[in-house]
């Protein structure tokens, strides 16, 4: 980094606050999209600057530029080959680079595309409000209104088709579907507690029961009992013994509306509950199989068809 924290940590000091005072500032660029982990932007702008700047701009300097609207980036290019919410590329283009970027996840793609377009205000919010109307059409059922609880955010899954097989999907495998807060005891105790990744389900705490119930939500379009578990899910389903469930949703169709689907699938009994997924596996009332393959290339590579 080019910019000199002179004497003392006076610098990464000031730039912590900064960077609490930015967290509470609704940015419109990051708003397109809930991105979870997204780093700090005041931060990334701060890096990117200290890159950009000479060796020895003193503290004063280095905040007077900071807080310029002047491109100090103009003629640079910056590239983030895992962008995830895209901070750090729209950190570098408000600073006047060009931009360029990449990620596994077709979700971030999607987002970091919509925070770089350039933004017409009088569309934004005429289709903003379109679509907000609309989900509050399809959701507001799901969620308590009046004025002690107001809902923040409103989810979709996105539908695509396989390049491959031309089949059309839900982008993402598992649906999260959450118990009406209305119902729970205390709806504080339940939360969010971990994630498989950057991006897919999470599990549920639920501090209503005691011990607490730890559960994993699956889901899937056909009815027989058929779900996948990532090796970290058994790790915590072992350590948990029955504080761990899994509940199971079948026969889910993701065209239907949502108020229906899920009128219908209590309506079937759903969710499915597998309570101490650990000892079920154990006593073989539920099956467990492999499910990944290591793929290696042949010692002959003739082999006799
Ligand atoms: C912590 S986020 C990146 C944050 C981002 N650089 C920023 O400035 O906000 C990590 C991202 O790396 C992506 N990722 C992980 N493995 C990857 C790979 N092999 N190729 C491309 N992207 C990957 C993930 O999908 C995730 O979005």
């Amino acid at each position: 980094m080019a910019a000199k924290a002179t004497g003392s940590t006076g610098w990464a000091r000031a730039l912590s606050q900064v960077v609490a005072k930015d967290r509470r500032v609704r940015d419109s660029a990051y708003a397109a999209h809930r991105w979870w982990a997204r780093r700090p932007p005041a931060l990334l702008r701060a890096l990117l600057l200290a890159t950009a700047l000479p060796s020895g701009v003193s503290e004063e300097e280095f905040w007077e530029r900071y807080a310029s609207e002047e491109p100090h980036l103009l003629g640079k290019t910056v590239y983030d080959p895992f962008m995830g919410g895209g901070s750090t590329l729209v950190e570098a283009q408000r600073l006047g680079a060009s931009v360029m970027g990449s990620d596994v996840d077709p979700m971030s793609v999607r987002i970091v595309k919509a925070e770089l377009a350039p933004v017409d205000g009088k569309k934004l919010r005429h289709y903003g409000k379109l679509l907000l109307d609309h989900l509050r059409e399809e959701l507001s059922w799901l969620f308590p209104s009046g004025p002690e609880a107001a809902p923040l955010h409103y989810f979709s899954i996105a539908e695509v088709q396989c390049p491959a097989c031309t089949e059309t999907g839900a982008l993402y495998r598992s649906l999260v579907l959450v118990r009406d807060p209305i119902n729970a005891d205390d709806p504080t105790a339940v939360r969010w507690v971990a994630r498989d990744d950057e991006s897919l389900g999470y599990d549920i705490e639920d501090s209503n029961f005691s011990p607490k119930r730890r559960i994993e939500v699956k889901a899937s379009a056909e009815k027989i009992v058929r779900f996948f578990l990532s090796p970290n899910e058994l790790e915590v389903a072992r350590r948990l013994g029955d504080d761990y469930e899994v509940h199971f949703w079948g026969g889910v169709s993701v065209k239907a509306s949502i108020k229906e689907e899920y009128e219908r699938l209590v309506r079937d009994g759903y969710p499915l509950i597998f309570r101490g997924l650990d000892a079920l596996l154990r006593s073989g009332r539920l099956n467990a199989v492999p499910t990944q393959y290591l793929v290696t290339e042949s010692d002959d590579r003739n082999p006799a068809v």
